[in-house]
C-alpha cells in the first residue's frame, strides 16, 4: 500500500511533553516528564519557533514522578524572529519543545571557519564551538584546579589567536610550558602546523644564547629601580636619593662591574651605603636577567611579534621574574598612548598578582597589573590571567574580567566566589564544573557565542612541562 507522505514524520527528534512557557519573551520555564529532563547547557527547540532556541541554565527536579523544571533563556539565532510571527516580548503559553538537532545549534555555536573552533561541546561531538575573536578586547579570567587542564586548554586558544588573527600575543611563562609554541606536534594537522610555522614566535630563554631574555636596568622607572633594591623612598630617603642622583647625571655603563667602584669613587657616605646594598642584595649577579649589552625584552615586545613568549620558569629567583615582569608591564604601559592592541596572557597569575604580595616588586608587578585591569582596555592592553583558585588573585583584577575559561573545580567556596564575580554566567553551569573531565572547560563572556562546556581541541603545538609519569616496575 503507498504511504501518504504527509504522515511521514520530520527528521529529527519528535516534540515530547514538555512544555514551555515565557512572561517576557525572553526568559523561559519549561516543564515536563523526568525522561525528558535537560541539563544546564543544553538546548531545546519550540515548536513552530524557527530561528529561536530555548537554552537551559537551571534544572530542578530529581528523576521522580513529579517530573522537572527548567529555565533559562531564548535565544534568537540566525536573524530568525520566530517563525510564529510573535512580536518581541509577548508571552509564550504551552509550547511543545523537543531536544535540538546537533545542525540547530551549529548555528548558534560554531562558525564558518572551522579553525576558529576551540572545541567541540561536550557530548556533542559534531558541534564546534567557535572563538569570537573580535571580543578578545576584554580582560579574561581563566581558572582550575590543578591538573584540570588549563595550561594545556590555553595553549589551544593561543593557537587560534595566532592562525586566525593579528592579535599579538605575550606569555608570561613561569612553568617554560610555551617555551615550544613555535614547535610542531607529533600528531599534528600538517596544514594548521605549517599556517602557525610562518608566524613570527619569539622564544626568549634566560640561558638562550641566540635571544636571551634580559632586562636593562638603566631604562626602569625610578619606582621599579628602587623596588629592586628594596628601597622606600621615605624610609631609606638618603639611599634613594644617591640611586636618582647615580642615573641622573652621566653616569651610563653596559659594564656591571664598574657600579660599585663608581659609587665608591664618590666619596659620599649615601652612595657607600647604596653601594653596599648592592652588594649585600647579590644583585650584580643576576647575569641572567640584566642586558648589559643585549637587547632588552622590551625592545623585542614592543616590535611586536606575533606571539613573544618569556620563560620566567628558567630563573632561579623569584625576584629576577618579578624584575623581568616589571620592566615589561611598566614598558608596555608607559606606552600605552600609542593604542597598539597585546593580549598579555600570565599563567600562574597568581605569582605577579596575588591580593598581598610580600616584597615592594611584588607590589609593585601587582600594582601595575591592577592599572592595567582597571585602564588598559582602551589602550589595546588586554589581561588573559589564569590561576587555580579565584582567591588568589587580587579581586580588583578579577572583577574587570568579562570573559571567563573555567576548567574542573571541585571547591563549593571557589565557585561560589566566581559566581558572585561573574554574575553573568548561569549558576546552574558553573556548579557542573565540578564533576568536569580533563579538557573540558565552561566557557563564557563575548569571546563565544554563549556560554558553552567545551571539550577543547588538541594542541598543534607540543607542551612544555607536563606531568611527570609515576615510577612502575
Ligand atoms: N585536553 C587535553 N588533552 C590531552 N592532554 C591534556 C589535556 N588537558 C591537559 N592535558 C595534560 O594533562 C596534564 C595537566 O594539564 P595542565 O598542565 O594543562 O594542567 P593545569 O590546570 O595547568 O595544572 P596546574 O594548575 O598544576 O598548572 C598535562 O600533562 C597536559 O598535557
Ligand atoms: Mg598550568
Amino acid at each position: 500500500m503507498a504511504t501518504n507522505v504527509d504522515v511521514v514524520p520530520p527528521p529529527g527528534p519528535r516534540p515530547g511533553l514538555t512544555r514551555l512557557e515565557s512572561v517576557d519573551g525572553r526568559s523561559f520555564v519549561a516543564r515536563g516528564p523526568s525522561n525528558e529532563q535537560p541539563v544546564p547547557g543544553d538546548y531545546l527547540e519550540p515548536e513552530g519557533e524557527g530561528g529561536v532556541l530555548a537554552f537551559v541554565e537551571e534544572v530542578t527536579g530529581d528523576g521522580s514522578a513529579a517530573g522537572f523544571s527548567a529555565s533559562g533563556t531564548l535565544v534568537q539565532f540566525g536573524g530568525g524572529s520566530g517563525a510564529s510571527g510573535r512580536p518581541a516580548g509577548a508571552p509564550w503559553h504551552d509550547v511543545a519543545v523537543r531536544p535540538t538537532r546537533p545542525d540547530t545549534v551549529q548555528h548558534l555555536l560554531s562558525a564558518a571557519d572551522p579553525e576558529l573552533h576551540l572545541g567541540h561541546l561536550a557530548g556533542q561531538d559534531s558541534v564546534g564551538v567557535a572563538l569570537v575573536p573580535n571580543r578578545l578586547n576584554r580582560h579574561t579570567f581563566w581558572c582550575g584546579q590543578s591538573g584540570s587542564g588549563k595550561t594545556y586548554a590555553l595553549g589551544v586558544l593561543l593557537e587560534r589567536i595566532l592562525l586566525t588573527t593579528r592579535l599579538p600575543i605575550v606569555v608570561f611563562d613561569p612553568n617554560s610550558d610555551f617555551v615550544r609554541l613555535h614547535e610542531r606536534a607529533v600528531e599534528a594537522n600538517a596544514l594548521q602546523a605549517g599556517a602557525l610555522g610562518g608566524r613570527d614566535v619569539v622564544i626568549l630563554r634566560p640561558d638562550d644564547e641566540q635571544t636571551p631574555l634580559r632586562v636593562r636596568f638603566t631604562t626602569l622607572t625610578s619606582r621599579a629601580k628602587a623596588a629592586v633594591l628594596r628601597l622606600d623612598p621615605i624610609v631609606d630617603r638618603a639611599e634613594y636619593n644617591a640611586l636618582l642622583r647615580l642615573f641622573s647625571g652621566d653616569f651610563d655603563t653596559v659594564d656591571a662591574g664598574q657600579i660599585l667602584p663608581y659609587l665608591r669613587s664618590l666619596g659620599d657616605p649615601d652612595a657607600e651605603a647604596l653601594a653596599q646594598r648592592i652588594e649585600n642584595l647579590g644583585v650584580i649577579e643576576w647575569t641572567r636577567t640584566w642586558a648589559l649589552g643585549a637587547v632588552p625584552v622590551t625592545d623585542v615586545i614592543a616590535r611586536r611579534p606575533a606571539a613573544t613568549v618569556l620563560d620566567l620558569g628558567g630563573y632561579e629567583r623569584p625576584e629576577e621574574q618579578l624584575t623581568v615582569a616589571l620592566a615589561v608591564l611598566d614598558d608596555l604601559w608607559a606606552r600605552r598612548a600609542e593604542r597598539r592592541p597585546l593580549l598579555i596572557v600570565v599563567d600562574e597569575a597568581h605569582n605577579l598578582c596575588p591580593p598581598e604580595p610580600e616584597t615592594p616588586l611584588g607590589v609593585a608587578v601587582r600594582d601595575r597589573l591592577i592599572q592595567i585591569a582597571a585602564e588598559g582596555r582602551k589602550y589595546g592592553l588586554w589581561l588573559l590571567l589564569s590561576t587555580q583558585r579565584p582567591s588568589k588573585v587580587h579581586p580588583g583584577i578579577v572583577s574587570q574580567c568579562d570573559n571567563l575559561t573555567l576548567m574542573r573545580m571541585n571547591s563549593r567556596e571557589d565557585l561560589e566566589q566566581l559566581a558572585s564575580a561573574f554574575g553573568f554566567v548561569p549558576r546552574g553551569l558553573l556548579a557542573q564544573a565540578a564533576r568536569f573531565r580533563q579538557g573540558e572547560a565552561l566557557l563564557a563572556g563575548g569571546f563565544v557565542a554563549m556560554p558553552s562546556i567545551v571539550q577543547m581541541r588538541t594542541r598543534v603545538t607540543p607542551q612544555g612541562g607536563t606531568d611527570v609519569p609515576v615510577p612502575m616496575p
